[in-house]
Formats: C-alpha cells, structure tokens, sequence
C-alpha cells in the first residue's frame, strides 16, 4: 500500500493535483489561494528556489541525520505542522490526521485556536507535545482561560499570531461566499455532490465547529451571529500592552508568527519571546509582501543568536527545506503541504507526506555530503 502511494504522489505538486479532484472547489480554494492578486504565494517560492547550494563530495563524510534541535526540544527532521484553521472544511478529520502522524513521525505538530480541533484532544493524541496557536482575544478572561487550558494540556510552546490585523482580501472565497459551515448555495452543494468521499466523511465526522472554541461560543447562532461573535472576540492587533501579561502568565515557550521585519524581530527579542517564526502567512494577507526567504537572509545572521528563529511560506519540498535551513533558519514549518497530503489521501495523508518530505530532505543532505542539520549553512552559495 505504502509503496504504491510513494510511487504514484512522489511529490507536493502530485498530491495538490489530487486533493483538488477530492475536496469541494470552495475549500480547495479557501486552502489553496493566496490574496488580491496571487504574488506573494509565488513570490515565496520562486525565491526560495533561488538559492543554490554546493557539495562537497570529496569531505570524509558519514551518513547524515535530519534530527534537528529547536527550542530545548530534538525533533526528527527540521520540519512541523503550521497552524491552518478550518481544517475539517477541508478534509474531514484532518486535524487528528495530522497530529497522529506528527507524533509517530516526532514532528511538531501546532493547533490553530480555529481549526476543528480542541486543545484537549490535541494533548492527548500527542501526549502533551501539541503546540497551540493563540489569536488574541479582545477579552482578557477569554485569553486566561484559554492560556489555562494550553497549560493543563502541558502544551509546550504558545505561539503568538501577530499578522492578522484585518482579515486577508481573497478574492476566491469572497466569490464562493466561504462561511462556517458552509454556505449551501446551489452552486456549493453541486460542488458537495461531485466529491462523494468529502461528503461521506463529512457525514461520518459532523459538520465541523471551531472544537476549542466550543465552551465560549452561544449556542444556536446562525451564520451571520457567528461570524459578528468571532469578530467581537478576537482582535488581531498586538502591542506591548497585550504580549506583556501573556508572557508573565505562560511559563513555557513562548513564540512570535508572522515576524516581517527587522524592528518586529527587535520587539520580540526585547519582550522576552523565545523564538519567531518569520512568515507573511503562506501570501495570504499582504500581496505586496516580501518574501519570507529574503526576510531570513537579512534577519538570521543579525539577530539568529539572540532569538531562535524558524520560517515558513512557500516550501513545498525537501530542497525548498535545504534552502530554508541553509539560509539561517532554525527550524521550518509548512501549511498547505500537509493539507494537500490529506485531501489527496486522507487517512494515509498525514504519513505520506512527513515520509516524503523528509526522504527528499534526506536526500539533499546526502548528496551535499553534510552530516548534520545544522552544517547546512556551510553549503550555501552566497551570491544571490
Ligand atoms: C487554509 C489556511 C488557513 C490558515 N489558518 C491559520 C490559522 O488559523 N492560524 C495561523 O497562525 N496561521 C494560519 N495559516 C497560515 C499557516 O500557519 C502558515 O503560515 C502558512 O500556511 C505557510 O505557508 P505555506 O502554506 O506556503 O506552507 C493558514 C494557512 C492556510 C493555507
């Protein structure tokens, strides 16, 4: 089964070409697309694709390992699971998917405070090694109380979104009316219809809700009371004011995602965070933005001994990992990609693609002859 799997999804691309065939066109597209125009999506991968990396075939070299060190905690490769909310519109139980194969695999996997997913369940799938995701909520009791419930679930890292501070303009899902759940407009439930194995599973799963939300939510709201209440709760803006009670209250790590820039970076040093996850959201809130390579290529050698820093945006591969890792970062991370995974194969996803990746990553190593993760540096050709 697992050979024929490998043989016929041997890449990303494979598998995003089959989840669009499996999982309605309003979610692919939800999952799938970038904002306003679709540059900063492309732009994030074609220039990490620009960096070129050197071997060093005659070095006395032994075998290399993808184990990877990152805030005090050694994972088996240099990759984990991004935050995607939403994720069981886009293939049903996809977020328990994800988090068993994370574990088996001894990646991180991080929960979005708005995916189909509790903190609780995550923490036990992973037994306790689950990382959550906080949106802000305007609400400072709202805030403890969540805080509290990642603490109990002995989440180890809070990450901290700072680049939501209005909501993304895409064009795709304004088109297809995107809610939760789903708007059964005549034209979605065509598209429900034409996915039979999305529709069984969603059957089978439920209709999914925001899991860890649950306990604050009113019963009984409809679409539109929904979507005002989900507004009224959280407030993408982040300040000093804001950061400074979350970390005197949270006594794990604490992360800062969607740095952009070199005074943010500076901030977040300052304000006690351990580590920042360079990222414009996989190019989807701002199109004019730069991309998250070109950010590391000038944040990691300034500031990479003073705050540990990670990327993510627009890997879609081993090499694209290589790149990322030769370029300074500590550790990566990946959204869509996973995403793909499940709604090309379901179950098998998860696996799949962790599998995957890391044999590509492998591979590269191997082939640059380094022993080790954190010698990828050494392998990168500076004259980009
Ligand atoms: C469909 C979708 C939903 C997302 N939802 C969240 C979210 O709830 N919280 C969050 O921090 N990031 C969210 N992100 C951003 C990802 O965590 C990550 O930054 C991005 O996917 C990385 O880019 P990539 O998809 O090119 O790998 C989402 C991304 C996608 C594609």
């Amino acid at each position: 089964m697992a050979a024929k799997i490998n043989s016929a999804y041997p890449s990303v691309d494979d598998l995003r070409t089959k989840a669009k065939k499996r999982v309605p066109k309003f979610a692919f597209e939800y999952l799938d697309g970038g904002c306003n125009e679709d540059v900063s999506i492309s732009r994030n991968t074609s220039d990490i694709r620009k960096v070129q990396l050197q071997p060093r075939y005659l070095r006395n070299y032994g075998t290399s390992s993808t184990k990877t060190k990152v805030l005090g905690m050694e994972f088996d490769a240099p990759f984990g699971i991004a935050p995607v909310g939403l994720q069981g519109l886009m293939w049903p139980n996809s977020p328990e998917i994800l988090a068993k194969a994370a574990y088996a695999h001894n990646i991180p996997f991080i929960l979005s405070t708005v995916t189909t997913m509790s903190i609780e369940r995550a923490s036990e799938i992973t037994e306790g090694k689950a990382w959550f995701q906080l949106y802000n909520p305007v609400e400072d009791t709202l805030r403890d109380d969540i805080i509290k419930r990642a603490e109990a679930a002995q989440c180890p890292v809070l990450v901290l979104l700072c680049d939501v501070p209005t909501f993304g303009y895409r064009p795709r899902d304004i088109r297809n009316g995107l809610a939760l759940p789903p708007k059964m407009s005549l034209t979605n439930i065509l598209q429900i219809l034409g996915k039979p194995t999305w529709a069984m599973n969603t059957l089978k799963y439920g209709q999914p809700t925001f899991e860890t939300l649950k306990p604050y939510t009113p019963e009984g709201l409809n679409l539109r009371q929904l979507g005002q209440f989900m507004d009224k709760t959280f407030s993408g803006r982040l300040n000093e004011e804001k950061i400074k009670p979350i970390r005197d209250k949270w006594k794990g790590k604490l992360v800062l995602k969607g740095v952009a820039s070199e005074q943010d970076t500076q901030d977040a040093i300052r304000m006690g965070f351990d580590g920042i996850i360079l990222s414009n959201h996989g190019g989807r809130q701002l199109d004019a933005a730069e991309s998250t390579i070109h950010s590391l290529h000038d944040i990691a050698p300034k500031y990479g001994d003073q705050i540990e820093i990670m990327m993510d945006s627009g890997m879609r591969s081993g090499p694209d990992i290589a790149r990322t890792m030769a370029s300074g970062a500590k550790f990566t991370f990946m959204g869509r990609s996973f995403m793909y995974g499940v709604g090309a194969l379901g179950n098998a996803g998860g696996d799949h693609t962790i599998t995957m990746l890391k044999t590509q990553f492998k591979q590269v190593m191997d082939q640059l002859c380094c022993e080790r993760v954190e010698d990828l540096p050494q392998h990168i050709i500076k004259k980009q």
